[in-house]
């Protein structure tokens, strides 16, 4: 068939059933993004003859003769692979002048949408962006975008450190050239996918492959005949020993609906599909427990059974044979601080499952590089732990394996987990060919992660005048059927949820339970959300108990510089308060609700409430976050620095260049960041507990600081003067003999190590006025305000984004997401629309106010912020729900029949009749 794109006649052979989608892909035009392949999602989004279009649901066909723009030809005629235009259509140049995205996946797809628009639509957004999904923003940016709003100081000149400087792939970004995990061609790429199990727990018996061998293009099947008997986590840490070492890459049996029972390589899609149609796999099928607390009953099924696990590197296992971590300790004394209290209030709070959604799914591309290394391009947060982790399990020195990333299309955690890159590396020294593994939108329902489901059982006293005698916490977490992140999940959300407040007397018992389901794993706020939602809706019972304003709860109760703080142990560790925030947080959050109403209610018959909630964090994961980085001075008088970190979307990249520029006194244009790659420095324990900043951008200022060290020592000994003389300019050495060129003087490089110790705290305080109608169940958000305490804010137009995007998601988990998992183990939402993300119409607007502090700790005085915001979202509008109606929710998500129930179980039917 023969088309025009972007203004260039194409020839193109459209497969049978291919979507135009893909043939654009093939075309070579990687703008063109898969988000889902169902028409949800919209990052697909082309104009076929000007109209625009969900290419994945067009078939290729239908576009013989026709013409279609993609993003990469949105300001004119291209060809593929061509770099970023001279002149971007007026809609491309508004998202770069706010900023309106965050890792880009979605982007191409929603500029083409909006650029489309007329006038008249772009009155209402929500309703004109309905097909197009963001999950980093929280779509303010984007609206801002569209509304021509000017948010990047690009043109001011000074300290780069807390400006608004835009991102280093900004440009590529709009016009949809940055290259992601799967935008670039391979030639002789083998494709892989996976046979999934349909039983939750049961041994396979026998796969025959011969019926998947002798169809056409199937070259390989793997089964667990065909693996390493090593086990390990998909989970990664710095120490893996965090994780408990349960999984294989293929096992003989298989302990959730979804996990992989075999591979098939092909040299099409297609074929691999056909290949794992045609397996035949022989299961005994055996009991499962779906439910935790079944899971720890007498006689239940064994999920991990010592008799299917033989082999040294099997995990330790704890009393009971299903508790894959758990968490015990008490300072003081609860039952003693119980008992003196004025007010006792004891309370059951449920979190659901919820997926991370991130735009591009997991997914990587393995081959042979030209030095005949094992080279691994992945979508990953945590690229040099996935490459020890390989050397481990293939036994291979740490120099013959390079894994590295493109951009990558959002992780919230999702991606702190090896899911493709051991099996896809396994094809690849096998057949010795490249082969890509790119997970489908279903795959990422039933056969990834979650966060954890929680039943957290709160007791809390306090005296009559509102000071807190005692906190006691019980959890029960569902780690699923491996238990990747499970110890690491249930410590880190007992910990700081009670280290938030000063009492004398704090308990915390922690279970952390295998279950025949999808496993759960690292996700936004690490536990703390699930914590948080439980903590902060009892202590405005209590509040309420003592007739305490909730705001004077806790100024009267939160932890203070100099005050010791402990969670549920005495042990000393190595967090202290580097700069404390807390209390203008509180100020501003009480200040803004009181003097802005924000929208009216919808009606008469609904009732008003405001309710609020704050959450506290550490800023760097405990026991050990390293990130190396090398910063060069190039012979052309640039920089560039090299690091180990990824950007998703968390804004590290810009960060990294503000900080060293503001170091070497550059101009951050002149300063080029390469992250993500095991060949450009020693190591990198990985982007997550939102130690980009911290950790990473700790890394580069000690790199930058020594780099500009040596740049004054090197153009002193050219001009014979004293280093202590010589001052750094944007562009040359000022030394007392006279100016030297940074471009006479390089190359010269330096390095830096972070080790994430000490660490310090940040603090988020969340507040929301809603509008709740007794007798529907509806909910308005009339107003929404969000405080942090960042430390010195390198970027606030990057970190407001940051909270924003971390508000929506929370939003939506509180309101309406839900991974459902029936009795039998099965996922029941597997697609888009059956787990509705928040859309743009669905997102109220965010106050975000900031702090003034400086950290002690942190580079520069900053502080981490990109998971934390999320964590105290579900507790505020609980909150105001409770005020708003009298209803306490206890377990998310607050969808309108659980409110309905609620509010009528505190009303009275006649109220919701
Ligand atoms: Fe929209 Fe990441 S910026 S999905």
């Amino acid at each position: 068939m023969r088309l025009t794109v972007n203004g260039l006649t194409q020839e193109a052979a459209a497969r049978p059933g291919q979507c135009l989608r893909t043939l654009l892909r093939d075309l070579g035009w990687f703008g063109v993004k898969k988000g889902c392949d169902a028409g949800d999602c919209g990052a697909c989004t082309v104009y076929l003859d000007g109209e625009p279009i969900h290419s994945c649901l067009m078939p290729a066909f239908r576009a013989e003769g026709r013409s279609v723009t993609t993003i990469e030809g949105l300001s004119g005629p291209c060809a593929p692979g061509e770099g970023v235009p001279a002149q971007f259509h007026p809609m491309q140049a508004a998202f770069l002048a706010a900023q309106g995205f965050q890792c880009g996946f979605c982007t191409p797809g929603m500029i083409m949408t909006a650029a489309a628009l007329d006038p008249s639509r772009r009155r209402d957004l929500g309703t004109a962006l309905k097909g197009n999904l963001c999950r980093c923003t929280g779509y303010r940016a984007i609206r801002d975008a569209v509304a021509g709003v000017t948010h990047v100081d690009a043109g001011a000149e000074g300290d780069p450190v807390g400006r608004n400087l835009p991102a280093p792939a900004a440009a590529e970004t709009v016009s949809g050239r940055a290259r992601f995990t799967f935008d670039t061609a391979v030639e002789g790429l083998l494709h892989l996918k996976v046979l999934r199990s349909p039983h939750p727990h049961a041994r396979i018996v026998a796969i025959d492959r011969a019926a998947a061998l002798a169809l056409p293009g199937v070259v390989a099947v793997f089964t667990h005949a065909d693996v390493p008997g090593r086990r390990f986590s998909t989970g990664r840490h710095e120490d893996p020993r965090d994780d408990a070492a349960d999984t294989l890459i293929l096992d003989s049996v298989v302990r959730f609906v979804g996990q992989r029972v075999a591979a098939v390589v092909a040299e099409s899609e297609a074929a691999a599909e056909a290949g794992c149609a045609a397996l035949a796999v022989t299961y005994a099928v055996r009991p499962a427990v779906t439910d935790p607390d079944l899971a720890l009953g007498p006689g239940a099924p064994l999920v991990h059974d010592s008799a299917d696990r033989p082999g040294a590197d099997a995990p330790p296992l704890h009393v009971h044979p299903n508790l894959a971590a758990e968490v015990h300790g008490e300072v003081g004394d609860v039952a003693a601080g119980l008992a003196q209290a004025d007010h006792v209030y004891e309370g059951v709070y449920h979190s659901q499952r919820v997926q991370h959604v991130h735009l591009e799914t997991h997914g990587c591309l393995g081959q042979i590089d030209a030095d005949g290394r094992l080279s691994v391009r992945s979508s990953t947060q945590v690229p040099f732990l996935t490459r020890d982790a390989l050397c481990t399990l293939f036994d291979l020195p740490r120099d013959w394996v390079r894994v590295s990333c493109g951009r990558v299309g959002g992780g919230f955690g999702g991606k702190q987990e090896m899911l493709t890159e051991d099996l896809v590396a396994l094809a690849v020294l096998r057949l010795g060919r490249p082969v890509k593994w790119e997970l489908t939108r279903q795959e990422q329902f039933i056969g990834t992660t979650t966060r954890h489901p929680m039943r957290v059982r709160v007791r809390l006293g306090a005296t009559r005048d509102g000071r807190l005698t005692a906190m006691a916490l019980d959890v029960l977490s569902n780690t699923g059927a491996y238990g990747n992140h499970a110890g690491g999940v249930i410590h880190h959300g007992c910990n700081e949820v009670l280290a938030a407040y000063t009492c004398p007397n704090k308990r915390v018992d922690g279970y952390a339970v295998y279950t025949h389901t999808l496993p759960a794993g690292a996700f936004r706020g690490y536990g703390l959300s699930q914590t948080v939602f439980a903590m902060e809706s009892a202590l405005d019972e209590l509040g309420r108990m003592v007739g305490l304003d909730p705001y004077e709860l806790r100024r009267r109760n939160a932890i203070r510089p100099g005050e010791p703080m402990v969670s549920n142990s005495l042990e000393p560790h190595d967090v202290a308060i580097g700069s404390y925030g807390l209390d203008q947080c509180l100020d501003g959050v009480e200040a803004a609700m009181k003097a802005d109403a924000g929208q009216a209610p919808p009606g008469p018959d609904w009732r008003v409430g405001t309710g609020m909630a704050m959450a506290m964090i550490d800023t760097i994961p405990p026991r050990g976050h390293v990130s190396d980085a090398r910063l060069l001075l190039e012979p052309d008088g640039t920089y560039t620095g090299r690091v180990g970190t990824a950007e998703f979307g968390n804004g590290t990249a810009t960060v990294h260049r503000q900080i060293a520029a503001s170091a070497l006194g550059a101009a951050p244009e002149r300063v080029r960041i390469v992250g993500a790659d095991t060949d450009h420095v020693a190591h990198d324990t990985g982007a997550y507990g939102s130690t980009g900043t911290v950790v990473g951008g700790q890394a580069v200022l000690r790199a930058a600081q020594a780099l500009a060290q040596a740049i004054l020592s090197a153009a002193a000994a050219r001009m014979g003067a004293d280093p202590a003389a010589c001052r750094l300019a944007a562009d040359r050495v000022e030394t007392p003999a006279g100016p030297v060129p940074l471009a006479d003087l390089g190359p010269i490089a330096a390095e830096g190590r972070a080790e994430g110790s000490p660490r310090s705290v940040s603090f988020n305080v969340q507040a929301f006025r809603v509008a709740v109608h007794p007798r529907s169940g509806a909910i308005r958000i009339l107003r929404s305000v969000h405080a942090a305490d960042a430390g010195t804010v390198i970027n606030p137009m990057q970190c407001r984004g940051q909270i924003e995007g971390g508000v929506a998601q929370a939003l939506g988990a509180a309101l309406h997401e839900e991974v459902i998992v029936d009795g039998d183990g099965r996922v029941v939402t597997q697609s888009l629309r059956g787990y509705p993300i928040p859309a743009c119409a669905d997102v109220p607007e965010t106050e975000v106010l900031f702090a003034d502090t400086h950290d002690q700790v942190g580079p520069l005085g900053a502080k981490s912020m990109s998971e934390a915001p999320f964590n105290p979202v579900a507790a505020a509008l609980a909150n105001a729900i409770r005020d708003a109606t009298g209803a306490r929710l206890t377990a998310t998500p607050f969808r309108p029949d659980r409110i309905f129930g609620a509010v009528m179980a505190a009303l009275g039917e006649d109220a919701c009749a």
